[in-house]
Order: C-alpha cells, then structure tokens, then sequence
C-alpha cells in the first residue's frame, strides 16, 4: 500500500492554477465528438476520468489528436459513431459512464459498457428507464438497475415525453439532455422527485449551447429539445478550471493564514461548486473573486462552524467537512445524501476518517454533523476516491497524518500533492546526525529547549523496540517479529521520561545488551519501516529537533536543518570516558577509543541507513568546540535557514 506522510502544518499561501473542470472536460468531450466539425478543446483536464472518455471516443472510431500539453482536436461525427459494435471499459468515471450510456443507446450500434467493481455499484436505473420510455434497448449484464449494461440498435419512438428521476444523481437528466439531438424528434424530459445537484445541470446546459443546442426549460420540471437540434463545432473551446478542485486550496487559505490565490475559476464560472467560496464565507473566510480568480484568507480569530443546506454544491462540501476540523462549533452539512451514491459512500467514509482523527462526528442518511475535538494521528484510508485524499490533507493543520493511496488523487488532480506542498509550510524539522557519542543527543536535546521545540531521540525507538522484543521472548533476529513488536509499541515520551507500556523505561534501554541489540533490530529493513510513521508524527508545531541515522534522509527529507555533528574518535572516547567516571563507573580509555572506531567502521559500511554525511546536511565539527558552542552554532544556522 502506498502512503503519503504529511507533516502538521504552519500556513498556508501562494498561487494555484487550477486543471481543467472535470465536468465541463467530459462534457466537452462527448459533444465535440457528436458534433459537426472539428473542434480544438484546449486546457482539458487531464485525469483519470477524461482519459477514460478519450479512450471510450477512439474506440467509438472518433478522430482524437493531443496537440500537446493540455490541448486536443476532436473530429466529430455529426451524430453516427463510426464504430458500430464495440466493448467499452470506463473506470470509475460516472462522468463518462452516464453520457456515454444515454448517446450509445441512443446511436443505433451495439455496445457494452463496463467499469470497475464500484462503478458496478452506483445506480443507473433511472436513465436506462428513462431511454427505455424513447425505445432504447438497454439490458443489465449484472445486477438489475446497474452497469455494466448492454445496449443494442432500437427504434426510437417520435415525440416523445420521458420521465427521469431528479432526486438520486442529477448525472442522468444530463447523459439523457446531452443524447436528446440523436434522436432528431422533439423530445422533453419531466424531472420527477426534487432534482439535485442543479448548478450541474447549468453546466449542461451552457456546454450544449456552446455547441448550438438550446434546450427549453420550464424551471427544473420540463426540459425540452427540438427536432432538428444538431451539434455544431464552435471551433475552439477553452476548459475552465475545476471548481471543486479550487476547494480545497480555497479551504487552505481560510485555515492556514492565506493569501491562497486560485485561478482558473471565478466570478463568470458556469460551475456552480464555485459557490463554495460563499460556504467559507459564510464560516468566517475572507473570500474576494475576479472574473477568473479567487483568493480566500483566515479571519481573525478563526473560523465558525456552519449549519447548511450543500444540495447546489455536492463535491466542494466534502471540503467543507474538514474544514470543520477547524470551525469552532459543531458543523452541519446536510442535504447530502448523494454522497452515498458517489465513487465510495461518502458519508459512511467521511465519518469513519474524521473519527480516527479524533473529531465527534454523527451521520443521518443524508447529512453528517462534525464537532473538532483533541487532534490525534492517524492513517487515513482514501476508498479510492480522489476527493477523501485531497480533503484530508486539510486536516494536517491539525496533526501529521498518512494518507493512504494518495494516488487516487490522479481521476481528477494528478499532480494535486505537488500544488498542495507548494502553498503550504510544514512547522520546521533540525535533523541532527553522527558518529555514536558525538554528542548529538545533548546537542540535539539543548538545541530543541532553547527553541521550545520537540526532541525525538530516535535512538531511542530503537532500543525500545529492542527491550520490549526481548521482553515478549522475540529474537532480535526475527525481522518479521520485531517489526510487529516496532509497529505496536506502546511507548509516551514527556520531557525525558520515557514509559513502555505505562511504566517508566529509565536506564534500561542504556545498557550495553540493550545497545548491541538496538543495532542489531536497526539494521532490519521492516524495522525502519514500521517506525517510519512513529517519527513522523513527531513532526508537529512548533518544531521539531530530531537526531538519528535517518533523520534527514528518509524520515524528514524535507528538513530545513540538516547537521552531520562529529568529533575524532579520540575526542568522542574521552567525553565518553568522563561522563562514566561521572556516573560513577570505571572506564577504561584505550578500550573505549577501539570500541567507537570498530562501531564507526560498522556504522559506515552497514548496508541498511549507514552512517555518513548527507549532500545537503551542513558538518559540525565539535572536536574543539564546548557544548554550548556546539548548540549555538546551530541555532545560528537555523535562524539563518528559516529567514
Ligand atoms: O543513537 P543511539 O545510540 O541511541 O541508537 C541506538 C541504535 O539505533 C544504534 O545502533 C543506532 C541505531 N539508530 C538507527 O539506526 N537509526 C536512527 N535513526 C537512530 C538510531
């Protein structure tokens, strides 16, 4: 399972251009391939989603050409796929899946239209009804009222009325609205049931007009499209930017301080999720819109939690529910029960994550109720839904987390994470390193007081891990053992105490056996690994110190201190040899000397985190140099690091 680590995080600012709108990219896509004429659609987002669409067209025998970067020409066939007979696979993408299914059954070929297990799961009933009642001929391959579907050449009935349900996803008034000109009769559509999600329906029909369809409305109830309505190429369409894309850097704006900038989107947007930059408002943010920008900061004080009705703005209230995370009050978002339908049960999802945060969350069929509560780490679960991912890494402001499969990201924001590292600042990490008994520790735990920051003595996991497998009887040895024992440690660390399950640790991890087996346990790869994250979550304001093997390569490569701390070997044994005689114990300096020279020569030539100075990590040389010197030398490296 892939993961990504997120630090807490400090702020947030800067610039955003957003991918293109998914909807408007689908949209585009489909009707340009129906069209009359060749139409150039430039700054088309490029996803998972679109792909699925521009695949299903090639396979439909549409002429499709990238004209490079984010720009393609579509050939449009005026209304007769060339392809007749074809298998279609479209993912997890509804945006392609319902339009796709009301055009190709509409088409008069013979088509199958697959997805993956979860697009097998989303309804689909209601548009195959409604293309039932013009005499399409749709048949369910699986479970009645779902895909994957099989549509063969009918007879369409002549002006015709067809009811389609409006109150489950508003996907089906817009796959049947689209497909309407191919029947070439006049035709209305009757909404039954509340129709939902309308500032989607908008898109719709701003798309089809841009194509020279103009479909009748009677409010929400009745839409109707003439005979001898056709597509046209307007030539050259440009994508707007994704609305709900522009969320969540709106969102991190509102939370982290801001000036967040989007653009893309704004003012003139035909998606209606732009709405919810009044949603932040309206929680305390400080929103200002342009034709084609928006920018959102964090009021004073913070903000408020929010009760609203989210029907008009489905996807971009997700973003809403971890903002929650930072309202004061409870938050309320309801009217959602499309949620449920969506790439996994969102609110069933939601609840869950949020949940293993530490929020109180309650959840209804069609709402959810979110109070902040103590923010804990955790491991996020993405269910395959790219919108859960880029939600919750909202939540890092309020503690270090992982996101599992954070590549989900790519059905609608493929380099989303990038953009999101860009805007934010992580609170900052010194990562010191050395040779054993450079003094790294000290250093580290003096430089981290005069900062207020944390210390993580990493050395310390390690010889945990290595006295509490020797407590349960595990051999040091038994990678797939420790690393069980590394990844359920039970350990608190406050100040200097340190408490293994619940009792206080002491000089029981200093002792030579517990050293030589901490090396031995450090050496093994599942080791590391299961205490990656248990370092990590050490990563939260204000700061902190961290000294290690690792520290600033792969547990905070993003430091913005890195020390390589050392001494000669002679000097290191005769701090060495003092601090024992302090203690109160007899030492003997020859041995110790050839003691650290063997450890160095391990150390270095181990194939597992060996020890060495990293590219980027400045050298401290403290041979000649006092304790205090040594703290301060760093503490002028930081200051000049973080200016
Ligand atoms: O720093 P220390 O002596 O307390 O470390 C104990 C052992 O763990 C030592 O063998 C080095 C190893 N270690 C490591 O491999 N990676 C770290 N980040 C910290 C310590």
């Amino acid at each position: 399972m892939e993961f990504l680590d997120l630090p807490q995080l400090l702020s947030a600012a800067g610039t955003v251009r957003l991918p293109g709108s998914k909807s408007i990219s689908n949209r585009v896509l489909l009707l340009a391939a129906l069209a009359d004429g060749e139409t150039e659609v430039r700054d088309l987002l490029a996803s998972d989603d679109t792909e699925r669409m521009l695949d299903a067209l090639q396979a439909l025998g549409i002429g499709v050409t990238h004209l490079g970067g984010e720009n393609w020409k579509i050939v449009g066939c005026g209304g007769a796929f060339p392809v007749k007979q074809a298998e279609l696979f479209l993912g997890n993408a509804g945006t392609a899946f319902r339009p796709l299914t009301a055009a190709l059954a509409l088409a008069g070929g013979d088509y199958v239209l697959k997805g993956v297990a979860r697009m097998h799961e989303r309804p689909i009933g209601d548009l195959v009804d409604g293309l039932r009642q013009l005499g399409a001929d749709v048949s369910y391959l699986g479970n009645e009222g779902y895909p994957p579907l099989h549509l063969k050449p009918a007879t369409i009935r002549p002006d015709g009325v067809v009811s389609v349900r409006g109150d489950v996803s508003s996907q089906f008034l817009t796959g049947l609205l689209m497909a309407l000109p191919l029947t070439g009769q006049t035709v209305a559509v009757d909404v039954v049931g509340e129709l939902i999600s309308k500032p989607y329906i908008e898109i719709t029909l701003a798309t089809m007009a841009r194509f020279g369809v103009v479909v009748e409305r009677d409010g929400w109830q009745r839409f109707t499209v003439r005979a001898g309505s056709r597509y046209v190429s307007p030539g050259t369409v440009y994508v707007e930017g994704d609305a709900s894309s522009a969320s969540y850097f709106l969102a991190l704006g509102a939370i982290g301080g801001g000036p967040v900038r989007v653009e893309g989107v704004g003012r003139d947007s035909i998606q209606g999720d732009v709405k919810f930059a009044e949603a932040l408002a309206q929680m305390g943010a400080i929103i200002e819109t342009g034709p084609n920008w928006m920018t959102a900061c964090a009021p004073q004080g913070g903000l408020i939690a929010v009760d609203l009705d989210c029907n008009h703005i489905p996807d971009a209230a997700m973003t809403l529910a971890t903002a929650a995370l930072f309202a004061k009050g409870t938050t309320t978002l309801r009217n959602i029960a499309s949620w449920r339908v969506k790439e996994t049960d969102r609110i069933a999802a939601m609840a869950t994550e949020l949940r293993k945060i530490g929020a109180v969350v309650e959840e209804g069929a069609d709402f959810i109720k979110i109070t902040p509560s103590t923010a804990r780490p955790a491991a996020i679960d993405t269910y395959d839904d790219h919108r859960m991912a880029m939600c919750f890494s909202l939540a890092a402001f309020a503690t270090p987390l992982r996101i599992n499969d954070p590549k989900c990201v790519a059905k609608t924001f493929p380099d989303y994470f990038e953009r999101f590292a860009t805007v934010t600042r992580a609170a900052p990490v010194i990562a010191i390193d050395g040779p054993s008994a450079s003094g790294k520790g000290s250093v580290a735990a003096r430089v981290a007081a005069a900062l207020g920051f944390a210390y993580l003595d990493s050395g310390a996991l390690y010889r945990l891990t290595a006295l509490a497998a020797q407590r349960a009887g595990i051999a040091w040895d038994d990678e797939a053992g420790v690393a069980a024992i590394a990844a359920g440690l039970d350990v608190v660390f406050t100040g200097e105490d340190i408490r293994l399950a619940g009792v206080l640790v002491g000089d029981a991890i200093r002792t030579e056996d517990i050293s030589a087996g901490a090396s031995k346990v450090a050496a093994l790869p599942a080791v590391r690994e299961a205490l990656l994250f248990r370092q990590r979550v050490f990563n939260t304001l204000p700061g902190l110190v961290g000294d290690g093997r690792d520290m600033g390569s792969v547990i905070f490569p993003r430091a913005v201190l890195k020390v390589f701390l050392t001494a000669t070997a002679e000097a290191r044994a005769e701090r060495r040899y003092k601090q024992l005689i302090e203690k109160g114990f007899s030492a003997n300096l020859p041995d110790l000397l050839a003691d650290l020279q063997q450890r160095d020569a391990r150390d270095s030539q181990r194939s597992v985190a060996p020890l060495r100075q990293e590219a980027d990590a400045r050298l401290l040389e403290t041979t000649q140099l006092t304790i205090e010197q040594a703290v301060k030398q760093v503490l002028d490296w930081y200051s000049e690091a973080s200016s």
